[in-house]
């Protein structure tokens, strides 16, 4: 595949961001970054993979930076977005702000640089509740409520769907959006149901000192979700960055759709705990089942690769030392 070309990819200290940086590095594209660590850190790429690029430590919102960080590349990819659903709920108006002008910002600097080449990092979340399942590109987008802060995020990256296909009409040789569906992997973050549903699980695990214990979840544990490990959601998303098609969308994801009280039960034997599920309403705002029809991708050549049970081992023993290592950290965030 094309190699010394130059990306940006923004966001890219962050959990995927920081993983697409290092296989771009390993297959020998030259690569800038511009995050400015809100959610990311220079240590998700390591001094090795820091040697090998251009870090520019800069907030998305400022255009004189995003600007400079632009000059000269060939493909600007962008993932910087505020993530973690945390997050939607108690900064829902910065959540826009990074969200829109960030990519407005990103959009004018290509543009000014005559780059050709523009991705942007939308999310499963512009379905909310899909209508069909799997879920395919043609579904209608929607936000349900605006006055539900939840939808900040996916009214952003709707609002930047619709940004990058009319700057780009004119403009760009290729613009492309990418919906991930539920990437997973250790150092993810915590604002996260896999990591949260292991934390908690050891806390409680460790409170009760042993025998059985009650474990609550949110909503009765029938919701599902298919949850992509980030080794084949990497795979995909290059396959998208090379050969996807201009003006054209994809899921990223997997069709291995798992219920949460499965999953809450595969961490739960990872961890060696004997829980029992306990209901409670689901929240306003949740989805009872997602997953993606990944059909258009698997045109490009992608399958994924890793099931969820060894990519669970993985990320639930990351997480578990983690926690020995951080033990007041872990039962800060356990409480989340
Ligand atoms: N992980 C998933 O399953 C998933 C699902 C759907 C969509 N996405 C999207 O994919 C992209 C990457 O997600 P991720 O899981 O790596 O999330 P992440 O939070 O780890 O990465 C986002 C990065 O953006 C950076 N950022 C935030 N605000 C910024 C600002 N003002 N200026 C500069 N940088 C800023 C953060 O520091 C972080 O490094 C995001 O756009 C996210 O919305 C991810």
């Amino acid at each position: 595949m094309p190699s010394e070309r130059k990306y940006l990819v923004t966001g890219g200290t962050g959990f995927l961001g920081s993983a697409l940086v290092k296989a771009m590095v390993d297959r020998g594209d030259d690569v800038r970054v511009l995050d400015n660590n809100f959610r990311g850190s220079a240590s998700k790429l390591g001094e090795a993979y820091l040697d090998k690029i251009e870090m520019v430590e800069a907030d998305i919102r400022d255009a004189g930076a995003v600007d400079e960080a632009t000059k000269g590349v060939d493909m600007v990819c962008h993932l910087a977005f505020i993530n973690g659903t945390k997050h939607f709920y108690e900064i829902p108006e910065v959540v826009l702000d990074v969200g829109i002008r960030g990519t407005q910002n990103t959009l004018e600097a290509a543009i000014k640089h005559g780059v050709k080449e523009y991705v942007f990092a939308s999310s499963s979340e512009v379905y909310q509740t899909p209508p069909s399942v799997p879920t395919d590109e043609q579904v209608p987008t929607c936000i349900p409520d605006t006055l539900n802060p939840r939808y900040s995020y996916g009214g952003a990256k709707l609002i930047g769907e619709i940004l990058a296909f009319n700057y780009g009409r004119k403009h760009f040789d290729r613009t492309l959006v990418f919906r991930p569906h539920n990437a997973y992997g250790p150092d993810m973050g915590f604002e996260h149901v896999i990591p949260q549903l292991a934390l908690r699980m050891r806390r409680a695990a460790a409170e009760a000192g042993g025998g059985k214990i009650p474990f609550q979840i949110q909503g009765d544990g029938s919701e599902t979700r298919a949850f992509n490990n980030v080794h084949d959601f990497i795979a995909g998303l290059l396959l998208v960055i090379d050969k996807g098609e201009d003006r054209n969308l994809y899921h990223i994801g997997t069709n291995e759709e798992v219920s949460i009280r499965d999953l809450v039960l595969k961490i739960a034997d990872q961890l060696g705990v004997e829980i029992e599920i306990q209901s409670t309403p689901r929240p306003a705002g949740g989805t009872p089942r997602r997953c993606p029809d990944i059909s258009k991708l698997q045109g490009l050549g992608y399958e994924p690769k890793i099931s969820l049970d060894d990519g669970l081992r993985e990320i639930v023993s990351w997480y578990a030392d983690w926690a020995d290592r951080h033990p007041e950290k872990a039962l800060e965030l356990s409480a989340i």
